[in-house]
This record gives structure tokens, sequence and C-alpha cells, in this order.
């Protein structure tokens, strides 16, 4: 058996179709079903739905053979310890920071909240900026409204979250796709199994792009 780990929400909906491609079709649909561990259409490969961060987790511990999860969270994770075999091109974003439009460039010591705190700290110390970084969960883009920072450092697709509250995106640190990974034990263990898999994914997106 082969259990791939998957986070609800945009990931799942963009790598349904890359499943799908290669055999893979969950019997249950998360959106409405309670199950966290989906049974698919391929006997021998089960899906558990698990939280976007939690999936270098899983697959770490090889609680999950294998698991799809964006590079900012692999980054943040600290994903040494997994195989990184293949780029999914799905959830296409860009890691930046983002200040108020009329707020002045960065001086001095700044205040930056984000939910990538090691991400960040590299970033401005390579940069040579001084920052002191706050640690959110979510809402990001509401830190500089308030006062409780200068920027942040947050995900920017189409710009709408940063335009919907007056902010900007300023400094791009780098593009975010989401990734397959494999856990070093299954690499070896279930060698056949996980390296046909990658065979078949890395051939179809080959094609589109
Ligand atoms: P949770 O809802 O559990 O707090 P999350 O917000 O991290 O988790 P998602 O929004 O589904 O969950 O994000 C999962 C991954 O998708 C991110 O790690 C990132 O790689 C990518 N992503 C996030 N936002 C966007 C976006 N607006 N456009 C494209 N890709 C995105
Ligand atoms: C993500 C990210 C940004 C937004 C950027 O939020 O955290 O807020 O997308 O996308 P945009 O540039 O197209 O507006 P998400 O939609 O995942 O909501 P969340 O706060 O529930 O994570
Ligand atoms: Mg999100």
């Amino acid at each position: 058996m082969l259990t791939i780990a998957v986070s609800k929400g945009r990931i799942y909906e963009e790598a349904l179709p890359l499943l799908a491609e290669v055999g893979i079709e969950p019997i249950d649909d998360p959106k409405t079903c309670r199950k966290l561990i989906l049974r698919t259409t391929r006997d021998d490969v089960q899906l558990v739905i698990i939280r976007a961060t939690d999936v270098p987790t899983f697959v770490e511990y090889g609680a999950a053979d294998l698991g799809i999860a964006g590079k900012d969270v692999l980054l943040e994770h600290g994903a040494e310890s997994l195989y990184e075999p293949l780029d999914l091109n799905i959830a296409r974003c860009r890691l930046m920071t983002a200040a108020h439009k009329n707020a002045p460039p960065p001086y001095g010591r700044i205040r930056v909240a984000t939910k990538y705190v090691k991400i960040a700290q590299k970033y401005f110390a390579s940069q040579g900026i001084q920052a002191e970084i706050i640690k959110l969960y979510g809402s990001m883009e509401l830190a500089p409204l308030v006062g409780l920072a200068d920027c942040i450092v947050d995900l920017v697709d189409t710009g709408n979250t940063l335009r919907a509250n007056d902010l900007e995106p300023r400094e791009h640190i780098m593009d975010i796709s989401s990734r397959l990974v494999v856990n070093k034990a299954a690499m070896k263990m279930k060698n056949q199994a996980i390296a046909s898999l990658l065979d078949q994914l890395e051939k179809n997106i080959a094609q589109k792009n």
C-alpha cells in the first residue's frame, strides 16, 4: 500500500487531475465526507488528508510514503530528511514582502509579520536588513494596518488580497510551486511502486510544460 499525504483545498484540487492521469481517483470527496483516509480507484494507493504544514511531518516519520506540499512549507519546515524528486508545477504563487502602499522603504530595524519565520529571517539577513520577526498563523495582511508590523512576508498570486487591504507587493523572495516529497525509507522499501509512479507523473507533467 502507498499512502500519499495531501492537504484539503487548492493543493488537493490541483493535484486531483494529475493523480487521475495515473489512475488514482479518490472514492470519497473530502469536501462532503469527514473521512481522513480516502481509498482510491487503485487498491494499492490511499490518500490521507492533513493540514498543509503537517505534510512534511507525516512523510518524514513515514506515516505517509509520499506527500504533496508547497515549496514554502518545505523550506520553512526544513525538509532535508525528505526526497523532493518532482516539481508538480501546481499551486503556483510568489513569496513576497508587502507593505502599506504609502509606507516608506524599510529603514533601520523593521518589524515583519509572517508565518514564514525561518524564510523571513534568512531573507532579511541576506539583504543586510535588521528585522524583528513576529510569528502569525494567518491574516498577515492585517498586521501593517493595525501597527503590528512595518511589512509582511506572505504568498501573492493575483495580488487581490494585498490590494483589498491597501498593501502593495515590494520584494520578490522566491517563486513557489508544490512538490512531491518522498520518505527516504519508503523510497528503498517500496522502490518499484514509487519509481513507477514518479516516472508516470514526471512524463505527464513534462508534456504540460
Ligand atoms: P491552512 O488553511 O491549513 O492554514 P494554508 O493556508 O497553508 O493552510 P492553502 O491555502 O491550501 O493552505 O495553501 C497550501 C499551499 O498552496 C501553500 O503552502 C502554497 O504553496 C500554495 N498557495 C497558498 N496560497 C496560494 C495562492 N493564493 N495561489 C497559489 N498557491 C497558493
Ligand atoms: C493565500 C495567501 C494570501 C492570498 C494571496 O491565502 O495567504 O493571503 O492567498 O492570493 P492572491 O494574491 O491571489 O490574493 P488563502 O486564499 O490561502 O487564504 P487563507 O488565509 O485561508 O490561507
Ligand atoms: Mg492559505
